[in-house]
């Protein structure tokens, strides 16, 4: 889903301060965390930008589905163990002392079932005491299908305008991002399909709490889309 445009993830999403993202998450595992190990796994890590920071504090790894983002995870953090996988589907046979899931990736699982077993999935792989983070996609009162957006670059080697019009069905949010990208060797176009499933705050408890965890719903969050913090 990312893999035409992973190379421009970073200049895309460069207005979010993921040093301040991770200053808020390590506070949070701080006040929450009662297990003694260090170990923190990132799942749908992207290009590894909060692995980046994280790892000043914990020995992380990272997951992802997608190929090309995992490519650039790893640049950036040689050393740092990822594994390609499905978040509704892993077993990495060991357990973490923090599972984080940031930047809405979650709504990527599309369907509540999908997010119980996301969720069950984490869940699974935090030690007793260990804390579970997901930072949401929006609820499907907070999404407003028939909207444009647009987010342009203008660098003097590189220019992208990304454009795209919100739909709904049912729970279901979806967006064509068109990219428009240039360089100094052409100008590309390029299409990529986003669906997410919108879930209702009662739906993300229910799935944390069906995978044996205790929550706290913060509303704020990292960036206004809330975050759950899960506790086995
Ligand atoms: C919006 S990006 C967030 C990346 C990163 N967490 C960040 O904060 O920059 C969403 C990520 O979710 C990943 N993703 C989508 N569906 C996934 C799945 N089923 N399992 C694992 N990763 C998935 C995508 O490949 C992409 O890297």
């Amino acid at each position: 889903m990312f893999s035409k445009t992973a190379q421009y993830y970073d200049i895309i999403y460069s207005f979010k301060d993921y040093q301040a993202e991770t200053n808020r998450i390590v506070d949070i595992i701080t006040r929450e965390k009662r297990s003694i190990g260090n170990r923190l796994l990132d799942v749908a890590c992207g290009t590894g930008l909060h692995l980046d920071y994280l790892s000043k504090y914990f020995e992380v790894e990272g997951l992802d589905l997608d190929e090309e983002m995992l490519s650039y995870a790893r640049q950036r953090n040689p050393g740092t163990v990822f594994h390609h996988g499905d978040m509704t589907d892993f077993d990495l046979g060991v357990g973490f002392d923090v599972v984080i899931c940031l930047f809405s990736s979650i709504g990527y699982v599309k369907t509540a079932e999908r997010l119980r077993r996301a969720i069950m999935g984490m869940a699974r792989h935090l030690v007793p005491g260990g804390v579970l983070i997901v930072e949401p996609w929006l609820t499907p009162e907070n999404w407003h299908p028939g909207t444009v957006h647009a987010k342009l670059i203008d660098e003097p080697d590189l220019k992208i305008a990304r454009i795209n019009t919100s739909y709904v069905d049912g729970s279901l949010s979806y967006f064509d991002m068109h990219y428009l990208i240039g360089t100094p060797d052409g100008t590309d176009h390029y299409v990529e399909r986003h669906e997410l499933g919108l879930f209702t705050v009662e739906e993300m408890i229910t799935a944390f709490e069906m995978a044996g965890l205790e929550v706290t719903y913060d509303q704020d969050g990292l960036m206004g889309r809330g975050l759950y913090i899960g506790r086995r």
